[in-house]
């Protein structure tokens, strides 16, 4: 993985422009799961580390960005840039870091280059859902479910299928690998934003509702709500809520097994990515997958 740490600042580094790479310093490094997965498909190579950095470059320039667009003081419990350096500075280093990226993926085959930069469209797409989904409360799970595998699952279903293509494996078998491994991810990451504390997710608890966002968890609680309950859900919808207000939608949240059936759909598409490549050489994608599942924050 340090290879891939040099490879992305050797990138950086590349463009000859020291506050670039200043900048760079400043960003919160984040799991690197895409890095790792790519990593262990396809092994560590010449081309497989310069694909992993690729990867991670386009990864933190869309968090860069969409700390921007989600008015995000903190990344992963630190200062994120737009709060160090102001909203201009942020997007201009995420364009930065995302055309170095896509002049690097010309030197890779162009199957590759296709499949990463055609995802970066999924999930520019996906972010345009996502903003605009937060307009009203959202009961259509298909909507979620479409906007979370654009913005989130795309990426890393494009970084398992390209790493596939470079150790000459079956691509299609990774690709839903990745997919769901995304999918997870992004309903683990929506449920923690309920069950953890402000201190361990760096950001307020609830957040998500606060800002328009109607996670699975909400959509499954509402579902089983009766009219009365539904209307003080979409009353509390998009606001900032008093302790009482979290307390309820909390225990609403247990009462209904919302959170739970969130939880249950996450494992299942792990599950089920699984069962995929289970006939696969095994390098560790179980692990991957069980860490993802399990983790707290
Ligand atoms: C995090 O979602 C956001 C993403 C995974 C994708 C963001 C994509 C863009 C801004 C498109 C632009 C792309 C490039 C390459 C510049 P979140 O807000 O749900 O998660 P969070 O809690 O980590 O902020
Ligand atoms: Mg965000």
């Amino acid at each position: 993985m340090e290879k891939v740490e040099n490879a992305m600042l050797e990138m950086v580094a590349s463009l000859k422009d020291a506050r670039s790479v200043e900048l760079f310093h400043q960003v919160p490094k984040g799991k690197r799961l895409r890095a790792k997965l790519i990593l262990k498909i396809a092994g560590a190579s010449e081309e497989s580390i310069r694909l992993a950095a690729i990867v991670e470059l386009i990864h933190a320039a869309s968090l860069l960005h969409d700390d921007v667009i989600d008015d995000a003081f903190t990344r992963r419990g630190e200062a994120s840039l737009n709060a160090l350096f102001g909203n201009k500075t942020a997007i201009m280093l995420g364009d930065i870091l995302y055309s170095k990226g896509f002049s690097a993926l010309t030197f890779l085959p162009q199957k590759i280059a296709f499949t990463i930069s055609n995802a970066v469209s999924l999930l520019s797409v996906g972010e345009l859902l996502d903003v605009e989904l937060a307009d009203a409360f959202n009961a259509d799970e298909e909507r979620y479910m479409d906007m979370i595998y654009k913005k989130t699952a795309s990426l890393i279903e494009a970084s398992a299928a390209s790493a596939a293509m470079l150790a000459g494996k079956n691509p299609d078998i990774y690709a839903l690998y990745g997919r769901n491994l995304g999918l997870a991810f992004q309903i683990i990451d929506d449920i923690l934003d309920i069950t953890q504390s402000s201190e361990t997710l760096g950001k307020p608890s609830l957040n998500d509702f606060k800002e328009g966002k109607t996670t699975l968890p909400y959509l499954y609680t509402y579902r089983k709500l009766d009219a009365k309950d539904r209307s003080v859900l979409l009353s509390l919808f998009a606001k900032p809520l008093d302790e009482t207000q979290s307390a309820w939608i909390k225990q609403k949240m247990a009462e209904t097994q919302g959170l739970e059936d969130a939880l249950s759909f996450a494992k299942k598409l792990g599950y089920e990515a699984l069962h995929v490549i289970s006939n696969e050489e095994d390098v560790g994608l179980g692990a991957i997958m069980r860490e993802m599942i399990e983790r707290k924050f």
